[in-house]
């Protein structure tokens, strides 16, 4: 059986930052209040005009430049994003013809955790034989569903994109990956409006339920809870312990929960990847971005193990344990 090896990591990120000292002529806070709650100092905000597809193409250029691959080598394409262009077609097909790709794309929402479900799903086609290559891309435009005027989440969040190719190898490359979902916690993070169950009229849209409603204190507890216990069911899977790993890669949501969680976990805190601080977070775009930057500063080897780990709306969570196999 094919294992599957993360050939290339790129990402791409909107020119524009919003600074905290923007915020606080939005909403009632202050860089002090933002900076001790989350670790957060400013964040991308998308241009306009400037969809989840734009910002996908962009970072999945890049990825295929970087693999060293054509485009009619992709065999699938999957965008992680839980803020589409539109309801339909999906996001992945619309990045795929702005990459020029002619493989079969279709969207994956698992909100924040997308990126580690979309590599899931990339591994289990690999491994099955029925694609040799294929690339992840987690994207978000949050910008387009945050309420600049509640002061609890438009502080967090902020747009971009990152992207992987992953390939059929002989090395072993994905070892493991651990996901989970609890749908009973899906009133904690969600928009209530622009779905089915309540589709856009003027009258949503001034009340502000196209926009998310969060309740912090119920996530921050999931996560802390949820993160440390799914990384450490995916190294059981792959036989390895905390010990072994080189690089945490958690989702960049607030620096209070990844510091709780290197804590609880017992992972020494410079081999835990925080690049929340000019990012806010990117929801499905977080892990690739934050795994991106510790490639371009030069500090994956050969061998390395990572362990990427997310946890979002739905609720769900999961956690990837990788092997780096790239040279450079
Ligand atoms: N500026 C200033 N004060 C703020 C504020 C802001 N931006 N946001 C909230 N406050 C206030 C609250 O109103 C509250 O005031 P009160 O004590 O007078 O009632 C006080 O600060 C404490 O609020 P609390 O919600 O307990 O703060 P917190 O330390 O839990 O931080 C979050 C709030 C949202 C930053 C934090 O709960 C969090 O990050 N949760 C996880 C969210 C997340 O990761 N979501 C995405 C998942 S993928």
């Amino acid at each position: 059986m094919p294992s599957a090896s993360l050939i290339s990591v790129a990402s791409w990120l909107p020119e524009q930052r919003l600074t905290n000292a923007d915020l606080e002529k939005l909403v009632d806070t202050s860089d002090e209040w933002i900076r001790s709650r989350t670790g957060i100092a400013e964040r991308r905000i998308a241009a306009p005009g400037d969809a989840t597809s734009d910002l996908a193409a962009r970072a999945g250029a890049i990825a295929i430049e970087r693999a060293g691959v054509q485009p009619a080598d992709i065999d699938l394409l999957i965008v992680a994003t839980s803020t589409p262009d539109m309801v339909l077609p999906s996001t992945a097909c619309l990045a795929q013809a702005k990459m020029g790709l002619t493989c079969p794309a279709f969207d994956l929402n698992a909100a924040c955790t997308g990126f580690i479900y979309a590599i899931e799903m990339a591994t289990a086609v690999i491994e099955a034989g029925r694609a040799r290559t294929v690339m992840v891309i987690g994207a978000d435009v949050l910008s387009s569903i945050v309420d600049y005027s509640d002061r609890s989440t438009c502080i967090l969040f902020g747009d971009g994109a990152g992207a992987v190719i992953l390939q059929a190898s002989d090395e072993p490359g994905v070892l493991s990956v651990h996901l989970g979902a609890d749908g009973s916690g899906a009133d904690l993070l969600y928009v209530p409006a622009g779905g089915s169950a309540a589709p856009a009229t003027c009258e949503r849209i001034s009340a502000g339920e196209t926009y998310m409603r969060m309740n912090g204190n119920e996530v921050f507890k999931f996560a802390v809870r949820a993160i440390p216990q799914v990384t450490n069911e995916a190294l059981a899977d792959s036989g390895l312990t905390l010990a072994d790993v080189d690089w945490l890669v958690p989702h960049q949501a607030n620096q209070r929960i990844t510091d709780t969680v290197a804590q609880r976990l017992g992972m020494p805190s410079e081999r835990v990847v925080c690049r929340i601080e000019d990012t806010g977070n990117t929801s499905s775009a977080s892990i690739p971005i934050a795994l991106d930057s510790l490639y371009r500063e030069g500090h994956l080897r050969p061998g390395h193990i990572l362990a990427l780990v997310g946890f979002g709306a739905g609720l769900t969570y999961g956690a990837a344990i990788i092997r780096w196999t790239r040279e450079d």
